[in-house]
Parts: structure tokens; sequence; C-alpha cells
């Protein structure tokens, strides 16, 4: 098999100078061609309810090159999802009036994106990254409304290999979110490969009233 094949020559390479940062990347790597490249589709138990100190750990890394996006419905808010590796991460996140991403790489400070959109009225809302090849984008989608996080002339960074495939990252869904998520591509609940805390798989259990007051909750 051709990713064996390369696996082991890389390996060599990294036994020769030492190097276990070379490893941990090649092994990522790997991981996320191995695991990230068949969509597994909808899940059995596609709806989870999410109390504040819930969370949804994905063992399959996600990649920016393919549509990742899930619903949510809550009057609170939270982080929709998130992923982390190494010194890089991401976050979505809902608040009050609008729906944000923000993103840490390396040694640079963490930058946002915002979408202005008030999405914490108990309805259900859409929310994605959406890669866009030619020419090479990533944006941010909310229901039908979209903004461009980062192209090749703004935020550019988050669109080199390592930003956009971070195979081996700790993927999370809906961590600090009070509400309801409905899974969406490459965010499956399938009871294989998440591991779940605190979280309720069923059809949403909050009342369809409208929200008696609307307060964001804060992730830096
Ligand atoms: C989004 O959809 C809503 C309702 O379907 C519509 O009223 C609105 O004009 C649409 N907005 C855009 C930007 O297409
Ligand atoms: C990148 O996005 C910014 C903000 O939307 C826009 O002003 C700029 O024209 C875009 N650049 C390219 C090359 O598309
Ligand atoms: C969330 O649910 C878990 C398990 O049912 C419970 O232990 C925890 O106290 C709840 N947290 C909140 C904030 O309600």
């Amino acid at each position: 098999m051709k990713v064996d094949t390369l696996w082991r020559r890389r390996a060599a390479v990294n036994v020769a100078d030492g190097s276990g940062y070379l490893l941990v990347f090649v092994y990522a790597w790997v991981l996320s061609v191995g695991l990230g490249a068949e969509p597994l589709g909808p899940s059995d138990r596609p709806e989870a309810y999410f109390n504040g100190s819930s969370y949804i750990h994905l063992s399959r890394p996600i990649s920016l090159k393919q549509l990742v996006g899930l619903s949510f419905r809550t009057c609170v808010g939270g982080e929709l999802f998130s992923q982390r590796f190494e010194r890089y991460t991401l976050h979505v996140v809902a608040l009050y009036e609008q729906v944000v991403v923000s993103w840490t790489l390396g040694a640079q400070s963490t930058r946002e994106v915002g979408l202005p959109k008030e999405t914490l009225d108990n309805r259900w809302h859409w929310v994605a990254l959406r890669y866009r090849p030619n020419p090479p984008a990533l944006l941010l989608e909310v229901d039908n409304h979209t903004q461009v996080i980062a192209n090749v002339t703004w935020n550019p960074e988050l669109l080199s290999a390592g930003a956009l495939e971070a195979g081996g990252a700790v993927v999370l869904v809906g961590n600090l979110f009070s509400g309801c998520i409905h899974e969406g591509p490459q965010l499956e609940f399938h009871a294989h490969s998440v591991h779940a805390h605190n979280v309720l798989f069923a059809h949403c259990p909050l009342t369809t009233d409208e929200c008696q007051s609307t307060h964001s909750v804060q992730i830096i």
C-alpha cells in the first residue's frame, strides 16, 4: 500500500535524524489519510443535547478542504466545534448576534472573523466551513449567509496544508455549549468514532418557546 511505504520510508528518515517531531507529523498525516478519506455519512443518533458541561470528542480528524458543519438550536450559545493540534487551534462559536471563527497558529496571536447573525433564538441554524479551491478561500456559512475567513491575500496562513489538514487534531463538538446539535458533514455522531461526555443523544428536549433572555458564553 502506498501510504504504508511512505510511512516506513519517512519513519526510517526519522530514526536516522532522531527527530520525534517529524514522526508526530507523519503519523498525524497517515492518520488523516487513513481515517479521514471515507465520509461516514449520517449516524443512527444524529441529534444530541449538551448541557454546558458536555462535549463530544471525535476520534476522526476533519479536513477543512471538505465541507464541515452542523446544525444547532439554543438560547445560550457556546462553542459549536473546535480542533486543536500542537500549536494550532480553531474554534467556531455561536455568540450573541454573531458566529465567530477564531484561530491561533504557531506564535501568532489569536485572530477571528465573525459573521453578524442572531442565532441564539431557539431555532435551528446551519453553520459550516466551506473550502473553495479556485481561487483558494475558506468560507464561514451561517444559514444562507457567507463570510470569507481566509483567501490568498487575507489570513492566508489558514490555507496552509497544516491548518487545512491537521490530521491527528483533537476535534470537539459542543464543548461549553448549551443546547441541541444535529450532526453534519465530518461531524457525525457514530458510536464507534466518538467519545461523548454528559451528552444526551435524543430528539432535542428543549421546548420551542421563544428565548427568555439571550446571553452568550464568552470563550477565548
Ligand atoms: C436567507 O433566507 C431567508 C429566509 O429564507 C431570506 O429571507 C433571506 O433573504 C435570505 N438571505 C440571503 C442573504 O440570501
Ligand atoms: C480576500 O477577502 C477579502 C475580504 O473578503 C477581500 O477584500 C479580498 O478581495 C479577497 N482577495 C482575493 C484575492 O479574493
Ligand atoms: C450535565 O449533565 C451531567 C450528567 O447528567 C450532570 O452531571 C451535570 O451536572 C450537568 N451539568 C449542568 C451544568 O447541568
